[in-house]
């Protein structure tokens, strides 16, 4: 039987979290992909021998050595607009606490989780199933809490209460994402020829979204999803999983499976640096798959330059020979995008190219 509940605009909304613990047998109509958009799960399949770059970062605080890194940087940024870290200065115990302080989050009462509720994209803090259960025309089987994070002492009263460890566990965590964002900016500013140091105000002062997801068993991952194919808005994305589901558009338009690396952290360039960098680097467009057998869990913290703050072509990047191919945007254009549109039925990037085809 399925769990429901009322929402505060009172339609109805079901989690996928309480489908999976009421043991349906099928998942709802709703989540049903249309064929072409279905997973292919088998990992021999286009999948088999593209080994997706993982970058030791112990190297970034050496002087002599941090070149070596900022080339594997550019050629990763390059080729995937993605790549995995390792040595990357958080530490196993601070992220474990973290997916620890979801994984109790996710397993609360429904009401309680209900109390933090909205479809409404500019609230800070806010619980939902799907991409927004209010108007998805397909379901992804994906739950979620999403909060502003950055500067914590302007948002972390609003986040979740319970369980009692979430704030100090996310809290940590979040914090070091932020230090790990900005040297991750400056290497990838250096590794497009611009000043390390290049936006670095904003790049502080900037916004920080923590998506946390939960993908419960699902019980026929051939036909559903966990999120659709889609870019992030941010400069950078930052993502912790607990197990395997990510996947990426390489440059031939085939899905890749994101290996599990324990300790790792992933790293996706958002539609920031596509911009910033007048399309030498593009943003990584990625999905989620789910899995039969156990509930995958991921923190996204997606990094951007603050709310109001337009992001534009670095103009050291645009000569008569490479004009601007972007217009400007800011994170709060990109939720007014979305507050509007369906960004399964076109990209937000689109709007924001300047020569559209
Ligand atoms: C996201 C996202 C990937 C994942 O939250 O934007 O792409 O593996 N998450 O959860
Ligand atoms: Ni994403």
């Amino acid at each position: 039987m399925e769990e429901t509940n009322k929402n505060v605009l009172g339609d109805c909304f079901t989690s996928a979290m309480s489908l999976t613990e009421s043991g349906v047998p099928h998942v709802p109509t709703r989540y049903i992909l249309p064929p072409s958009q279905r997973p292919v799960l088998s990992p021999s399949i286009g999948t088999g021998s593209i080994n997706l770059p993982v970058i030791d970062l112990s190297f970034l605080h050496d002087p002599l050595l941090r070149p070596s890194v900022i080339h594997e940087i550019e050629m990763a940024c390059k080729e995937f607009g993605f790549f995995q870290v390792t040595n990357h200065g958080i530490s196993s115990s601070v992220m474990r606490d973290a997916l620890d302080a979801a994984t109790r989050f996710f397993d609360l009462p429904s009401h309680e989780k209900m109390l933090l509720v909205s479809d409404d994209v500019h609230t800070p803090v806010r619980y939902g199933t799907s991409i927004n259960h209010a108007t998805d025309s397909v379901h992804y089987w994906r739950d979620f809490i999403k909060h502003y994070s950055h500067p914590p002492s302007k948002w972390i009263d609003l986040w979740p209460s319970n369980p009692p460890c979430y704030k100090k566990k996310v809290g940590k965590y979040s914090e070091a994402t932020h230090v790990l964002h900005k040297q991750l900016m400056e290497a990838i500013s250096e590794s497009l020829g611009l000043e390390k140091s290049y936006l670095q105000e904003e790049i502080e002062e900037g916004s920080q979204v923590m998506a946390v997801n939960c993908y419960p068993a699902c019980p026929q991952p051939g036909i559903a999803l966990g999120m659709p194919p889609h870019s992030d808005f941010s400069s950078l994305t930052i993502l912790l999983q607990s197990s395997q589901g990510l996947q990426i558009k390489d440059k031939n338009n085939n899905w890749i499976c994101v290996p599990y690396i324990e300790g790792a952290l992933i790293v996706q360039l958002g539609d920031q640096v596509e911009v910033m960098s007048n399309g030498i680097y593009r943003s990584v467009v990625h999905r989620v798959t789910v899995n039969k057998d156990v509930n995958r869990l991921s923190f996204a913290s997606l990094h951007s330059l603050p709310m109001n703050k337009k992001i534009s072509p670095a103009p050291q990047l645009v000569n008569e020979d490479k004009p601007a191919a972007y217009g400007d945007f800011s994170f709060n254009d990109f939720l007014e995008y979305i507050s509007r549109n369906d960004l399964t039925k076109q990209r937000f990037m689109d709007t924001v190219k300047k020569n559209k085809f």
